[in-house]
């Protein structure tokens, strides 16, 4: 979601807001932890174990392992060539000294020869043969010469895959801006509006091609698409079929219509893109009037945050055009004497993973839900090893939330690299579920989601009825597991080089409520900030931390784990109470929100932000890292400076965490225009070429129409409405990037 807590905002975000009321790592957990000080850390019965773990991740530091066919250089062995970019607030990209950044394809931008060029006035109505807006997580799909499939190593020509999460609140797709906005409006909206703006949310699939350098969209191409928050979907895996899912548009609860919210992603084995649904929940209508649920459903309800007084976060179902269930699906009331004649159950075929195939375009694209339901922030792989089940990490990006990942029963066979969503069908609809808990002493263990966990069928708050309740209400089923609530997670990411899985947590603080938030520390989530000793209020975990962890024998199916904290965000003159990487001025950031390894050069990570606290100084960023490993940095006491909320004491957490932030090994590559976050980011096979996408230039904006309002006037110049982008950037020495 954008927008970490900028004050002008229109709306809360829903992701600020926490929905977890369990006991999971309560405030008194906390405040007994940190009674227990020193004492609490690596001194379970567990630390041997965690000890010879640690030696393991180690030893992974300085090996070689394959890595496509090809001996992969150490990560020690690479290193960063580039001049730090400065921080900045001007609004402008800005890359480094002899690298070029040039816009690929904008919010508008036609998908098809035919198509005229985006005028940006508000006047254009066909998303559905155009870019969509707030451009996110993307992949880049090599394509083989024949131009009729997938080749990974393809370089000549590609299909980029690329997320767009909203539609800019602002509404700036609008001439006038929107119309009747708001959660609490109760009058009807223009449904031609409405139309544009669900066209605006979704997925583009657009063929590339080399030129020279540089890549250009090809218009022509006949795999150019969108996927919307209209398209048909398929339901598929344990869930597809459930009572809970059925609607007037689906009776048998089989299929839906839409994706919502498209924030970080995924990709398979066998060439398919994985398209996350991220803060859905705000979209759907409840009346308060709408008391005649069951006890399980209101309890689901409250879990996901679906109030019973919003008519959304855009107002869909109450369109000018009465009748027409197009709108009405946004409606989740239960307004029919059953549930086929009504949308009741509608928000349960929204949070999951929704594989698309990109070079069949006649393929439905199918909501896979073994991998759960939350605010799917992302799926991201683990390597496929033959013979072994395959692994994908998830984080659920709201305050308070968990850590999952997913292991298929079958084991990978790689001669299904060629076989499409079939593939699909076979590895993403059976497996089981896990959620994370990180033990204070620096061991973790994978809980899983199943009927078969006694913790599961005895849990007192909720009744599970079968594996479809458990993953629609997979917030509900961690709940139950006593999994651990961290700082939001965000993306994720698996280091080829070592194993190491890396998640960003980017930050724990509320828009709506103040900055005196109850942030429940445990040593995974050490830390809320207070500007200095005797603070009158504690601001969250403001600047967010990226946590990692490695599988026991590296092995991704295992079921514990050792973790450590990689890098703590931080102004570069905070305090050294808060600066606990020791970030300098060549690598500094706040509130981590992309995070992707690179394939191409193996060992290299990409950081990107998603800021509200740093913004006086520079706006979001994009740093290149090259991470150590697990276990390489030891202990350390954080200390929170007291504050009202825990009796005016310092408030101590040990922790475990990566080395200090040396430049050589972090710093900052990019820096976008004004009001942005950088979010979303893939490479050529080569490593020559990285795409990177910019999101909602100018989103703290006043007005969608009045330019000398405009805090943002990228990419296009002038008095023009800013635009989300993809931006392609190339060393012009032709080398790769960052090396
Ligand atoms: Fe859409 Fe979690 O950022
Ligand atoms: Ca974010
Ligand atoms: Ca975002
Ligand atoms: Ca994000």
């Amino acid at each position: 979601m954008s927008k970490n807590y900028a004050p002008k905002r229109r709306f809360v975000d829903p992701d600020e807001v926490s929905h977890n009321t369990s006991n999971n790592d309560s405030f008194e957990q906390v405040l007994n932890r940190a009674r227990m000080g020193r004492r609490g850390f690596l001194k379970g019965s567990s630390s041997l174990a965690a000890a010879s773990m640690l030696g393991t991740g180690l030893a992974f530091l300085v090996d070689t392992v394959k890595h496509d066919g090809q001996v992969a250089t150490a990560a020690t062995d690479l290193r960063l060539s580039f001049a730090p970019v400065a921080k900045s607030i001007a609004d402008t990209l800005t890359v480094p000294a002899g690298y070029t950044a040039r816009v690929l394809l904008a919010t508008g931008d036609p998908l098809k020869s035919n198509v005229t060029p985006y005028k940006n006035n508000g006047m254009d109505n066909d998303f559905e043969v155009r870019a969509g807006d707030h451009h996110d997580a993307m992949h880049y799909f090599g394509m083989n010469q024949a131009g009729n499939g997938w080749d990974a190593n393809g370089v000549d020509r590609a299909l980029l895959c690329i997320n767009h999460e909203v539609c800019e609140d602002l509404g700036f797709v609008h001439p006038n801006g929107p119309t009747n906005y708001g959660q609490e409006s109760t009058s009807s909206r223009p449904s031609m509006e409405i139309d544009k703006e669900v066209a605006a949310h979704g997925v583009t699939i657009v063929e590339i091609t080399k030129q020279g350098s540089t890549y250009q969209v090809n218009q022509n191409s006949r795999y150019n698409r969108r996927v919307t928050a209209l398209t048909e979907m398929e339901i598929s895996g344990p869930a597809k079929g459930s009572s809970m899912l059925v609607t007037a548009f689906s009776p048998t609860g089989e299929k839906t219509r839409g994706t919502l919210n498209n924030c970080a992603n995924g990709y398979t084995p066998w060439g398919t893109y994985l398209t996350c649904e991220e803060n859905w929940a705000g979209y759907f209508h409840r009346r308060e009037a709408d008391t005649a649920r069951t006890e399980k459903e209101v309890a689901s309800f409250k879990r996901y945050g679906i109030g019973n007084a919003t008519s959304g976060r855009y107002n869909w179902s109450m369109a000018d055009k009465t009748n027409t269930d197009v709108y009405r699906r946004w409606d989740t009331n239960k307004t029919g004497s059953t549930p086929t004649q009504d949308f009741r159950n509608v928000s349960n075929t929204f949070g999951w993973v929704v594989e698309i195939d990109p070079f069949n375009i006649d393929v439905t694209p199918k909501k896979r839900t073994a991998i759960g339901r939350f605010a799917h922030e992302g799926c991201w792989p683990a390597k496929a090893v033959a013979g072994q089940p395959l692994v994908f990490y998830s984080g659920d990006d709201s305050r308070n939330e968990y850590v999952y990942k997913f292991v298929s029963t079958a084991v990978w066979d790689s001669r299904d690299a060629t076989g499409g969503i079939a593939a699909g069908n076979k590895y993403l609809d059976a497996g089981i579920l896990y959620a994370a808990k990180f033990n204070d002493d620096g061991t973790g263990e994978w809980l899983p989601l199943t009927m078969n966990n006694p913790k599961i069928t005895s849990y007192a708050s909720y009744t599970f009825a079968d594996q479809a309740d458990i993953l629609i209400n997979a917030r509900l089923a961690a709940d139950a597991v006593g999994a651990t609530k961290m700082d939001r997670p965000e993306w994720g990411g698996v280091n080829p080089v070592n194993g190491d899985v890396y998640m960003t947590l980017t930050n724990n603080v509320s828009s709506s409520s103040g900055r005196g938030v109850r942030t429940p520390l445990n040593a995974a989530n050490p830390r809320y900030y207070a500007d200095a000793k005797g603070s009158t209020v504690s601001k969250g975990n403001v600047n967010g931390h990226i946590i990692r962890w490695k599988e026991a024998g590296n092995n991704h199916a295992a079921t514990t784990f050792v973790w450590d904290i990689y890098l703590f965000g931080a102004k570069v003159d905070a305090s050294p109470d808060i600066n606990l990487s020791g970030l300098t001025d060549e690598n500094d950031f706040s509130s981590p929100d992309g995070l992707w390894f690179s394939e191409a050069t193996p060992g290299l990570l990409w950081v990107q932000t998603d800021d509200g606290y740093y913004t006086d100084k520079t706006n979001c960023m994009m740093l290149a890292a090259i991470p150590g490993a697990v276990g390489d940095g030891g202990t350390k006491m954080v200390t929170n400076k007291s504050v009202p909320i825990n009796n005016n004491a310092d408030q101590t957490v040990m922790t475990r965490m990566g080395q200090q932030a040396n430049p050589a090994a972090l710093r900052r590559f990019l820096v976008g225009p004004r009001d942005c976050e950088i979010t979303g980011i893939t490479e050529s096979p080569d490593g020559k070429v990285i795409f990177v996408n910019i999101q909602h230039p100018g989103e703290n904006s006043e007005s969608a129409t009045d330019p000398s309002k405009f805090t943002s006037h990228w990419p296009d110049g002038g008095t023009s409405r800013p635009r989300s982008a993809t931006v392609v950037i190339t060393r012009n020495d032709g080398g790769k990037i960052a090396l």
